[in-house]
């Protein structure tokens, strides 16, 4: 495998923003794939990225160097929406925001909630089945909706019922994040006028719902088994952007795989289908993964070097910006055999490289066990109680800042 590949078909200035621009996710994964190459560049207007193919060097970004390669350019959007949480933080602070939730999203947290999640997935499902006309399609929104509920009782121990006013807020909150990710540049604008006075009244009623869980007492709840306890008044107050981001960016992730999950049992044959209805177990968990791997919600992830970089062979300059994709990683032939195919059974053994939906390494995702019990239990729900899913037909991808199902 060669070091490096430079994508072909740039303009000057501009370079290959406008190829990008137009989809994303066609060009991200054309020019990974087509190239033999550890690195490949291209030009976004004068920045230069590279694009991660080599998994060795993946591994280092996210493991050794992680402190190196820190969130930057495209994260920017997202730090006016959550800009104090754990997901921003670095150094000290990082290591402080992540001790204190850990307890709460480690395993024994989560299967502490289990009885709980699984109770709020059949409310919020029952629900869904009392709001849909006989033989109406279950949308995206109704899937956002249940997995507001869930998230709301199970984190914050509150019950956000349909009509609950959070929906909105979250929803139109992330609409307007991913709007000004579309403002290439130029991210301020998106923020100013009448889109500034929505984002600032939801950004309020969200910090004040967060404040509520955080100070006053609440039902038991995940956010209850964290170590927020022991915080004065003042430490309390900076995890405020961590509960609006458990909202905004947790709700979005479960909702899209949750969506996946459900259209990939619609469509698989008939062999799958009765082997994750018969086999409780371990198939439903390989069935989740392997959605996963296809339609893994977060398609793509950002870094900058904050100095210079030495990988085995390549020198990385301070500044310079990297995109790893996991929607590129996982669907390419030097991980995968078959790729597009949907096979399941491929987990059997845990793949060594090429799959990281939830990211790797000390910045992977904290609410991942959490995501997957949520997702398991779902899908036990529906298997278990022979609920027939009219679930609305995706056509296609829609690759924004998450993996959503563009709808016919
Ligand atoms: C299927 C569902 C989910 C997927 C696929 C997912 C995926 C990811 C990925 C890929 C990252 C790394 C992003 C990056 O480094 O640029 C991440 C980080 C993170 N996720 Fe998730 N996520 C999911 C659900 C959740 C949930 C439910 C929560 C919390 C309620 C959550 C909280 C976080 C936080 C706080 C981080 C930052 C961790 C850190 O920087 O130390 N995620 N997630």
């Amino acid at each position: 495998m060669n070091t490096f590949a430079e994508a072909s078909g740039r303009l000057p200035l501009l370079g290959h923003y406008l190829t990008y621009r137009s989809n994303p996710l066609a060009f991200i994964s054309g020019i990974q794939h087509k190239s033999n190459a550890k690195v490949v560049q291209f030009l976004l207007g004068t920045n230069r990225v590279w694009l991660v193919r080599d998994w060795s060097i993946i591994s280092e970004i996210f493991g050794n160097a992680h402190e190196v390669f820190a969130k930057g350019f495209g994260n920017e959007i997202l730090r006016p929406a959550i800009g104090g949480s754990l997901f921003f933080s670095e150094g000290e602070e990082w290591q402080f925001k992540k001790q204190v939730l850990l307890h709460a999203f480690g395993s024994s947290g989560v299967s502490e909630s289990k009885s709980g999640i699984r109770t709020t997935v059949r409310l919020s499902l029952d629900e869904t089945d009392s709001l849909l006309a006989a033989n109406a399609p279950m949308s995206f929104a109704h899937i956002q909706c249940m997995t507001m509920r869930v998230l709301g009782k199970v984190l914050l121990g509150r019950e956000f019922l349909h009509d609950h006013p959070v929906h909105r807020a979250v929803e139109e909150s992330w609409q307007l994040i991913e709007e000004s990710s579309k403002v290439f540049g130029r991210f301020w604008m998106a923020w100013r006028g009448k889109k500034k006075k929505t984002w600032d009244s939801h950004r309020n009623y969200l910090e004040n719902l967060s404040r509520e869980v955080l100070f006053d007492t609440r039902d038991s709840c995940l956010m209850d088994l964290t170590e927020l306890q022991d915080l004065d008044r003042r430490q309390r107050e900076t995890f405020i952007d961590d509960v609006v981001s458990f909202l905004i960016a947790g709700r979005e992730c479960i909702a899209v795989a949750l969506f996946w999950v459900l259209d990939n049992l619609r469509q698989q044959p008939k062999d799958w289908q009765s082997r994750v209805d018969k086999d409780c177990g371990k198939a439903r968990t390989l069935f989740i993964k392997e959605t996963l791997r296809l339609y893994p919600p977060i398609w793509m992830m950002a870094r900058q070097a904050n100095r210079g970089y030495e990988f085995d062979g390549l020198h990385c300059k301070k500044g310079q910006i990297v995109f790893i994709s996991p929607y590129a990683v996982h669907r390419d032939p030097l991980y995968w055999s078959d790729p597009e195919k949907f096979q399941p059974e491929r987990f059997q053994q845990s793949p060594a490289q090429g799959y990281l939906p939830f990211a790797r390494g000390p910045r992977a995702c904290i609410g991942q066990g959490l995501a997957m019990s949520i997702l398991r239990l779902f899908l036990d729900e529906i298997l278990q109680s022979n609920r027939e899913i009219h679930l609305s037909k995706a056509v296609g991808v829609q690759p924004g800042l998450s993996l959503r199902p563009l709808i016919a």
